[in-house]
């Protein structure tokens, strides 16, 4: 006889959405069920796959009878909960994110919905003054120490590109703090935990141990943390390299879903390929096995392929 197992069944709790009533089962998020609706509520810091940490409050709803807005990526529908996700003080509140975010990161290569979502909420990232681009001095800042205010402008993290490895570089100037590295390098995926959230304020940003580079690190070049960075502050280096030289074209570029060769685990494959070359490699979210994580022979072990005979 096969044992079947269901999940134990979950009580209904019915609230309202933007005056349309809603119902999901007990434990649904805001976020859920707004999706359920097919309202496009904006994330930066959420992924499906990964714990919620609440740090970036774009998600933000306005709930009937509490003062402070919520996050709809944590927050589950309560029976009668009345949710606004449209309203002045969410619109302001979302626009407001944007624009801190746009102000101090260059979000150039971010993905086309926080593009998107820049345009819908109308960000202005010029809104405090123009960059200004202390070079590195986000990265050498150590907890409790502050530098003097700088006036008249909006103090960026700009500060070199982190090429320290052959599989993958770290451009912290485009970096928002979503934590979504971090926990995939730690208990949500990998259990590595090479990288983590050093320093406070303004000095916060992600490092390795001591801020040694990466082949120092613990790190063992998973990618995890390239696959769910939001902003292409983590980019294979491939594409780092094809961006600069002018060659990195997304347009001629197809994907190929495959099963990885290496093992007997069975993990799926995104194959990007560019001009018959394969460029970089990612993974489903969606996939029971894999859930977008990979090991280092499956994310970067490609380049076998392409070594081919040359005729004559
Ligand atoms: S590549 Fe893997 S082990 Fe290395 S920092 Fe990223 S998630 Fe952690
Ligand atoms: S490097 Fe990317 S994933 Fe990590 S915190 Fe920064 S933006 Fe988020
Ligand atoms: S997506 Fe909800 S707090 Fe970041």
């Amino acid at each position: 006889m096969t044992a079947s197992f269901v999940a134990p069944p979950r009580r209904l709790v019915t609230g309202t959405i933007d005056g349309r009533p809603v119902t999901v089962p007990e434990g649904t998020t805001v976020l859920q069920a707004c999706r359920q609706q097919g309202i496009d509520t904006p994330t930066l810091c959420y992924l499906e796959t990964l714990t919620p940490v609440n740090a970036c409050r774009v998600c933000v709803v306005e709930v009937e009878g509490s003062r402070a807005l919520v996050p709809a990526c944590s927050r589950a529908v309560e029976p009668g909960m009345a949710v606004q996700t449209d309203s002045e003080r969410v619109r302001t509140s979302r626009r407001l994110v944007l624009e801190l975010l746009g102000s101090s990161v260059d979000l150039s290569l971010c993905a086309p919905e926080v593009r998107r979502w820049l345009v819908r909420y109308r960000a202005d990232t010029e809104r405090f003054g123009p960059a200004q681009a202390p070079e590195a001095a986000r990265d050498a800042a150590r907890p409790g120490h502050h530098g003097p205010a700088e006036t008249g402008g909006a103090e960026t993290c700009a500060q070199p590109v982190k090429d320290d490895n052959e599989d993958y570089v770290r451009d912290y100037s485009r970096c928002i703090l979503c934590y979504k590295c971090v926990e995939a390098c730690g208990t949500d995926a990998q259990n590595t935990f090479a990288i983590a959230v050093a320093g406070r304020g303004f000095g916060a940003r992600i490092s390795t141990e001591f801020a040694v580079p990466l082949p120092d690190s613990a790190c063992v070049y998973c990618g995890n943390c390239i696959q769910v960075c939001p902003t292409g502050a983590l980019m294979f280096r491939s594409e780092h390299v094809m961006r600069g030289d002018g060659r990195w074209a997304p347009e001629r570029q197809t994907v190929t879903t495959t099963i990885c060769s290496y093992c007997g685990v069975g993990c799926n494959l995104e194959l990007h390929v560019q001009d018959n070359s394969i460029v970089k490699v990612t993974s489903p979210l969606d996939h029971d096995v894999t859930r977008g994580n990979l090991c280092v022979k499956g994310r970067f072990g490609f380049q076998f392929v392409q070594n081919r005979r040359r005729e004559g």
